[in-house]
């Protein structure tokens, strides 16, 4: 795939199609022998995502690659005070659809949040995935993440955290063009007001 694909602002009429990546990454997993996952989707906060502006997705050509979700929301259980959670965006619910996979896509949407984070003044691009994942970790470590900890929780199967310097960009998928809205309305339509703004990477 060499074509740019698109990173923007989900909408409330997405939540369903959000909601079917989740299920279709659940399969996959579970039929790679992987316990990550394997819950429904939590359609009442992909709502909440889509409602604040802070879930994306990833398209080419008019079809849906993946979705992923950033905002500024630390998880208390995982990050500490010393890792100053405040100068980091934090990655959520990265999927890229299996029809899409190998293609290095997910590096694109690793730089673009990348580049997401500088822009807002940030010092890191931060995740928590799966615990027991190791293969999840090295994709990671080979995306440029450093292995910060992993919190060992009971009653949390994430915590394996990784962070990544904000403006590191591996360059290692296609290009991106952005699309950013700085308002979304209180019930997630995207705001008539302010400037839809484009940025290629
Ligand atoms: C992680 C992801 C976004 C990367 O997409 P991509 O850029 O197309 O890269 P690939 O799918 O080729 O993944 C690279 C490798 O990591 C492996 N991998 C990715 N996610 C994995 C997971 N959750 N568990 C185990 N292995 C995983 C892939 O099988 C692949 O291995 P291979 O190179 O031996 O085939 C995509 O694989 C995905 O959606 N994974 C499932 C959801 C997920 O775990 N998201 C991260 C949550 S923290």
């Amino acid at each position: 795939m060499h074509e740019r694909v698109t990173i923007r602002p989900a909408d409330l009429s997405e939540v369903e199609a959000i909601a079917s990546m989740w299920q279709e990454t659940s399969k996959w997993l579970h039929s790679k022998g992987v316990d990550q996952w394997q819950y429904p989707a939590d359609e009442e906060k992909i709502t909440r995502d889509v409602t604040s502006g802070t879930a994306y997705v990833v398209t080419s050509a008019g079809k849906y690659l993946g979705t992923i979700t950033v905002d500024e929301n630390a998880d208390p259980e995982f990050w500490a005070k010393k890792d100053l959670p405040t100068e980091a965006i934090y990655g959520h619910r990265i999927i890229i659809l299996p029809h899409a996979r190998g293609k290095s896509v997910g590096a694109t949407v690793l730089d673009w949040a990348s580049r997401k984070a500088e822009k807002a003044g940030k010092r890191w691009l931060r995740v928590d995935a799966w615990k027991t994942n190791t293969e999840l970790a090295r994709y990671y470590e080979g995306q440029g993440f450093e292995h910060v900890r992993t919190v060992d929780l009971p009653h949390r199967r994430s915590g394996a955290l990784f962070q990544r310097e904000a403006g590191t960009i591996t360059g290692a998928g296609p290009g991106f063009l952005g699309l950013e809205s700085p308002l979304h309305e209180p019930d997630g339509t995207r705001s008539t007001e302010g400037q839809w703004g484009w940025y290629a990477g």
